[in-house]
This record gives structure tokens, sequence and C-alpha cells, in this order.
């Protein structure tokens, strides 16, 4: 299997904190995937993402992205740049020009693109995300959502092999949320791999086909969303609780729902419930 990202053994300690935020962290995130990784307040979520795009650096252990260990020259951090691509948990952090037209542009004119495929990227960055009514507005008029949108946008006009976001849905509505979605399944489906960081157990379940769960800085366990949903057990070690879905699934008789895959969605549930129900002469 090919990896667009992999952690080895990375040891993390921020200046003057007695515990390290990651710990011999070691991971590998399947090209192509829709991965989350999955933890409490605190685990190191955001902490391995600012690894993973060379904004931090670890002390020891190593980080490969897409098949190139990474490299702290200015050089190797500008190629970085291009291939993976982070979504901060707080916009206001990575927004710098005034208005969303501005500050998409500015991360392409930084990697020298010329103005004309400039204004076709943010163009097509802007529709795919719904800018259009706030693409001119000053950012700080914009509402937390809106800039969180904003600087999806910027990341994804840089058009990157591996976008990380980091709690892509906090601050939005449901709308928002599905719109967000549909965008990042467009996203996926152009081979981009994908990589969320959530609390969002109901998120993750409907829709991530890779899992790794952290814990105050170890990987308690990866795998697909088959194997860690099913196995509960890292995911309660870490107190993350289970996907609505999945308990309501799991709830049932083991001998009804024995061989059939565990649904995802309302829909694939009910379906499922018809089906087992059916077969057994209940209806429903
Ligand atoms: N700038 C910093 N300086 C010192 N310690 C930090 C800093 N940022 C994070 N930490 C510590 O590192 C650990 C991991 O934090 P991190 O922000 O990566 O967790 P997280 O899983 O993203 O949490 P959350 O779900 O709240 O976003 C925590 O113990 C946190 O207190
Ligand atoms: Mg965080």
């Amino acid at each position: 299997m090919e990896y667009s990202l992999s952690f080895d053994g990375v040891v993390f300690r921020y200046p003057d904190t007695a515990e390290p935020a990651l710990k011999e962290l070691s991971f590998k995130v399947p090209k192509g995937s829709r991965t989350a990784v999955l933890g409490h307040n605190g685990s190191g979520k955001s902490t391995l993402f600012l690894q993973a795009v060379g904004v931090l650096r670890p002390q020891q252990g190593g980080i490969t992205v897409s098949g190139r260990p990474l490299v702290y020259s200015r050089k190797e951090l500008a190629r970085l740049r291009r291939t993976a691509g982070l979504v901060f948990q707080d916009p206001e952090q990575q927004l710098i020009l005034s208005t969303p037209q501005d500050d998409i542009s500015f991360g392409l004119r930084g990697i020298g693109m010329d103005e004309r495929e400039i204004r076709l990227r943010c163009s097509e960055v802007v529709e795919l995300l719904r800018l259009e009514e706030f693409k001119d507005k000053p950012i700080h008029q914009l509402s937390l959502g809106q800039k969180k949108r904003t600087a999806l946008a910027g990341v994804l006009a840089m058009e990157p092999e591996l976008i990380l976001l980091d709690e892509p849905t906090a601050y939005l509505d449901p709308m928002s949320e599905a719109q967000l979605l549909s965008g990042l399944e467009n996203i996926h489906a152009a081979g981009t791999t994908v990589v969320i960081a959530t609390h969002d157990m109901n998120l993750a379940y409907r829709w991530a086909d890779w899992i790794i769960v952290l814990d105050r800085g170890s990987c308690l366990a990866e795998g697909t969303a088959g194997e860690i949903f099913g196995g509960h057990t890292a995911l309660q070690e870490a107190g993350l609780g289970l996907p609505l879905l999945a308990e309501l699934w799991y709830s049932l008789p083991e001998g009804l729902t024995a061989g059939y895959p565990a649904p995802r969605t309302a829909g694939d549930f009910k379906a499922a419930l018809q089906q087992l129900l059916g077969s057994t002469g209940s209806g429903v």
C-alpha cells in the first residue's frame, strides 16, 4: 500500500512544558484515503497536523509526506507547501490579507503562479466553497464559519496531494457542513488524500474510511473504519464513546446482525433493518 503521510516514532515537547505533546507517535495514512484523527482535547491532534506541514519539527523520529522524508531546508519546505496543505483549527491564525479574494491569491503568488492562472484557480475555489457573496468583504467582518471556509479555499487553491483539516466542521451550521462535505467529496474523488481531526464521532463514522485514534500523544489504534468502530476497545480506552448509529446497531441482537456490515448512514441503517427483519419475516 502507498501512504501519503507517515510518522515514525515522533517525539515533540513544546518549550517549557513537562510532558511531551507527542510521544513516540507512529501511524500511516493510506494514499487516497479519507482519514479521521480522533482524540480528546489535548491528545495532540493539532500538534500532529502542524508537524505534518513542517510548522513544528520533531525532536526525535521522522515524518514522510508522499514518500519523501521531511527535510527542513527552505527549498524542501517550499515544496512541501505545494504537496500538503493544512486548514488550521483557528482560521484567525491562517488568514493574512484583507479580503478572501486577496488572501486566496496571496498563497498562489507566493509559489510564483501567473496572474491569469491565479484568477482561474480563485474563481474555481470560490465557486466550490460558495464564497461569492463575501469574497470581497473585509475578513474581520466575516463570521467564523465564513473565515473557516475562506481558509479552506486558500489551501485548496494550491491543489495539494494531501489536505489536512483541523476540526473542519467547528463553527459551521448544518447547511455549511453539508456543503463542506460535498466539496471535500469532489476533492477526494479527484485523488486527494483528505485527513480531518475531529471530536465529532458521528461525522467520522459516516465520512471516514481510515481511522487513527490518539490518546495523550500516542496512537492507540489505526485501521479501517469497520475495524475501529466494530472493535470499540480503542475508542473506549481513549474515552471517546461510539457514534449514535454504531451504538444503535451494536445494541441489536447479535443473531440478527451477524455477518452484516454495520451501516454508516441513517439511510443504510433503515435499508439494513428492512432487509434483516424482512428476511426473518417480521417486516418494517
Ligand atoms: N503552544 C503550545 N505551548 C505549550 N503547550 C502546548 C501548545 N499547544 C498545545 N500544547 C499542549 O500540547 C498538548 C496537545 O495539544 P493539541 O493542541 O495538539 O491537542 P488537540 O488534540 O488538538 O486538542 P483540541 O481537541 O482541544 O484541539 C496539550 O497538552 C496542550 O496543552
Ligand atoms: Mg486541536
